[in-house]
């Protein structure tokens, strides 16, 4: 169980605050997913969890999962239309963005952004600020941003030819927002702690969680 996950405080807390009147469902972003493992283990724990309650969540969680190349589109669909049709479907509901990431409509809010091992596609500095800036202005008030980068080990390995993208460099794309005080960087774990979170946010290795204000 992933107690001691971020993305399940917040979210259960959400849940279960008796105040909170809300009508909108828990809504999080898997920003280039891949096949959408991750999610899936998200969902296996999310119904654990209230089984182990004995009760449905107030609303079904919400999960986009996006990714622009063609060749997780099948398995994308598939997912959607297995947990979209069984029991899952009282949990979680499923939506499928084929769009790129760069493409984002701030019109759609989220409460949770996850973005794991994408950013390395962006290979210069000001597209990969665009990209954050995007995920961010798709954040909910006090919305969170997970935004985890490659570790240094595959670059030494040969196994890819783009330098790591370093912490102070991942900083430093945020800071407008940081100074503008428009967002807080809760953490920034760079190998050291690792592993800080759970799978559920996925795999982490480097990068910042955020918290939109
Ligand atoms: C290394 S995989 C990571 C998958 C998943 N986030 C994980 O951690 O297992 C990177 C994914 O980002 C997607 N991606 C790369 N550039 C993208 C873009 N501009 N828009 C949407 N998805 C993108 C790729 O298609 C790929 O599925």
């Amino acid at each position: 169980m992933l107690n001691g996950d971020p993305l399940y405080q917040h979210s259960l807390v959400k849940d279960f605050t008796p105040l909170n009147q809300q009508e909108t469902p828990i809504k999080i972003l898997k920003a280039g997913c891949g096949f959408g493992m991750s999610s899936l283990i998200f969902i296996k724990d999310l119904i654990a969890f209230y089984q182990e309650k004995k009760r449905l969540p107030r609303k079904p969680f919400e999960i986009t999962l996006l990714d622009n190349h063609p060749s997780v589109f099948n398995t994308l669909d598939t997912i959607q239309s297995l947990m979209n049709n069984s029991v899952a479907k009282y949990y979680v509901k499923i939506h499928i963005n084929k769009c790129d990431l760069s493409a984002l409509k701030p019109s759609e809010t989220y409460d949770f952004v996850m973005c794991n091992n994408v950013l390395h596609y962006f290979q210069d500095d000001t597209s990969r600020k665009m990209v954050l800036d995007n995920m961010i202005s798709s954040l909910e008030p006090y919305g969170q941003l997970f935004v985890t980068v490659d570790d240094q080990s595959s670059y030494e390995k040969g196994e890819t030819h783009i330098p790591p993208i370093t912490k102070d460099k991942m900083i430093s794309l945020v800071d407008g927002h940081v100074q503008s005080q428009s967002i807080q960087i809760l953490d920034s774990f760079w190998s050291e702690n690792y592993p800080k979170y759970t799978k559920s946010i996925g795999a982490l290795s480097n990068g910042l969680h955020i918290l939109k204000k």
